[in-house]
């Protein structure tokens, strides 16, 4: 049973500033899966990929996906690699209703470059360098993205769209608390 609201997409997308909104208009719990796993491990993403590598990196957030049936109904703003590894996106679309959100490569760049969360996949990088980055790894990732139930090009009318698709149209037997 689809039980949670899961946002996917790009580092830059927006997921968890619009997963926070759409949490506190539901009145349902939020959850960023790289703030989980920063409290686990008492580090920051950064610190982990530098310490123990992205490989590691991946076996946790694949770890939490596994605990994600046992969580009461949430949203769920994920980190940009997660759908793209192992059999992630199999097993978030088990549990939750997936929604893409796409922004086209030059937007995602700008926000990259003037982000300041800190992102060991970004760190240092040029404007030029992080256009690039984004063209390959999106080559690669849009693959795993494209599965998910909804894409939607992020707005004005997101979080009213999103919660329109709730509760009128909304095919993945949603259940609230
Ligand atoms: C990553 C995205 C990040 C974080 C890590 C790796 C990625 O999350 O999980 O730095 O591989 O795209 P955001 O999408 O929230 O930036």
């Amino acid at each position: 049973m689809k039980k949670h609201i899961v946002l996917i997409g790009f580092m830059g997308a927006g997921k968890t500033t619009l997963g926070k909104k759409i949490a506190s208009k539901l009145n349902m719990p939020f959850i960023d899966t790289d703030a989980i796993i920063e409290k686990q491990e008492n580090k920051t993403i950064s610190e982990i990929f530098r310490d123990n590598g992205e490989e590691y990196f991946r076996e946790l957030e694949h770890d939490f996906i596994l605990k994600f049936s046992d969580i009461e109904p949430s949203i769920i703003s994920t980190g940009g690699g997660m759908p793209c590894y192992k059999n992630n996106m199999v097993l978030l679309k088990k549990t939750g209703c997936v929604i893409y959100l796409q922004h086209p490569p030059g937007q995602l760049a700008n926000r990259l470059y003037h982000a300041k969360k800190s992102r060991p996949l970004i760190e240092g990088k040029t404007l030029d360098a992080i256009q690039s980055l984004i063209h390959f790894k999106l080559n690669e990732r849009e693959l795993y993205y494209k599965q998910a139930d909804y894409i939607l090009a992020p707005d004005s009318q997101t979080i009213d769209r999103i919660l329109s698709l709730i509760n009128n149209d909304y095919p993945c037997q949603f259940v609230t608390k």
